[in-house]
């Protein structure tokens, strides 16, 4: 704490990333980036980056990026916006859309930056609970929860962030109808793995933005690249705010390999079924072990080794004891010891090959 920083800054309680430790004996199963290399034509894109494209600003519009985006999701240029990382696009999305407006909703148990870039922007959270079965009670977003003031907007993971559950296009349609005067932000950042995405409905609906990453899917985490998708209006508002605040945050370099990786249909498709199969095949081992595990669409799963009780009769390792210990072996998974969330663990999905590693620890522990 320093006596030169602001009230606002001393207030903060800023996210906390999962561990990036490194190592060749390091499992890494708890940032939830993909585990197989970007596609060979990113790697080509970057080395063929000329000198000169580094010595100047990039294109401050990111046109070409922004083009090959627009006709991969058949929609126009101006319904796309990029950004560095979708977490930035997140946060001027915020000041764009939320700031200054009656609570903003979004689910109790969700993305945590959430809850801190409402923080820094001085945005009341609404948090909506979410269902017993853990799937988010869409029902319960706008009118039924708005406070004396209203509401100010409706921001939601598809599937949601840590529990993977996704929701259906058709019950994003009726939250779309219920709430036509405010944004609703959807942030697909897992989308690529089985979810319903809604950038089908941005031409119908001018209040939804979309928000997707480069991260994820594309395995380009350590490139920050995200996007987002709305009606003009809407990524004018964006642009209006990224340009009072920072005019270039899409690097050359990104702006080049997320054009080639978008080029590369067929590793990416290669890549997320990968991924997917090993999901398949990780929630089978997990359930045969007795671990609760909630229905995936995410490239991670959210599993419980289950109550107390259980747990006592059977003399088993509760999630911080089985997170601790895998910890202390390298294989890094997700703990959040936060109520709600204190007897559950996030596994991100790795290769076959790391998962077999993870499984053997795990089985020790049971
Ligand atoms: C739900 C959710 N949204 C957004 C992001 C941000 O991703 P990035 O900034 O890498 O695009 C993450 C990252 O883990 C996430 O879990």
């Amino acid at each position: 704490m320093s006596e030169y920083w602001t009230d606002l800054v001393k207030s903060l309680t800023p996210y906390v990333p999962g561990a990036q430790r490194t190592g060749t004996d390091v499992v890494k199963l708890n940032t939830n980036e993909n585990p197989y290399p970007p596609s060979p034509r990113v790697m080509q894109a970057i080395h063929s980056v000329q000198s000169d494209s580094l010595r100047r600003y990039p294109d401050p519009d990111s046109t070409q990026l922004r083009a090959t985006l627009a006709e991969y999701h058949g929609l126009a240029i101006d319904q796309v916006f990029t950004g560095n990382g979708s977490d930035e696009i997140l946060a001027l999305a915020f000041m764009a859309f939320f700031k200054g407006k009656p609570a903003l909703q979004f689910p109790q148990i969700s993305y945590s930056f959430y809850p801190v870039y409402c923080d820094l922007l001085g945005i009341t959270p609404n948090k909506i609970p979410l269902n017993a079965d853990y799937t988010i009670a869409l029902d319960k977003f706008g009118a039924a929860s708005a406070t004396a003031e209203g509401y100010g907007g409706i921001v939601f993971p598809n599937p949601n962030a840590p529990t993977g559950i996704a929701v259906s296009l058709a019950q994003i349609k009726a939250l779309l109808e219920e709430n036509l005067s405010q944004v609703v932000l959807i942030d697909e950042a897992y989308a690529d793995f089985g979810a319903e995405s809604a950038i089908s409905l941005i031409n119908n609906y001018p209040n939804l933005v979309v928000t997707r990453t480069f991260s994820k899917g594309r395995s380009l985490a350590g490139l920050r690249l995200g996007a987002a998708f709305a009606s003009s209006p809407l990524i004018e508002g964006l642009v209006r705010t990224k340009d009072s605040f920072n005019s270039y945050p899409v690097d050359a370099v990104a702006q080049t390999a997320g054009i080639a990786s978008i080029q590369d249909e067929s590793y990416y498709q290669q890549t997320i079924s990968k991924i997917c199969h090993t999901r398949a095949q990780t929630i089978k081992r997990l359930d045969s072990l007795g671990y609760r595990v909630l229905p995936s669409q995410a490239n991670f799963i959210f599993a419980s080794p289950g109550d107390a009780n259980e747990r006592n009769n059977g003399n088993r390792n509760g999630a911080a004891e089985i997170f601790k210990a895998l910890d202390e072996q390298n294989i890094l998974i997700r703990y959040w010891n936060k109520p709600g969330l204190d007897n559950w663990l996030r596994i991100t999905i790795g290769t076959d090959d790391q998962m077999e590693q993870f499984f053997k620890a795990l089985s020790a522990l049971n």
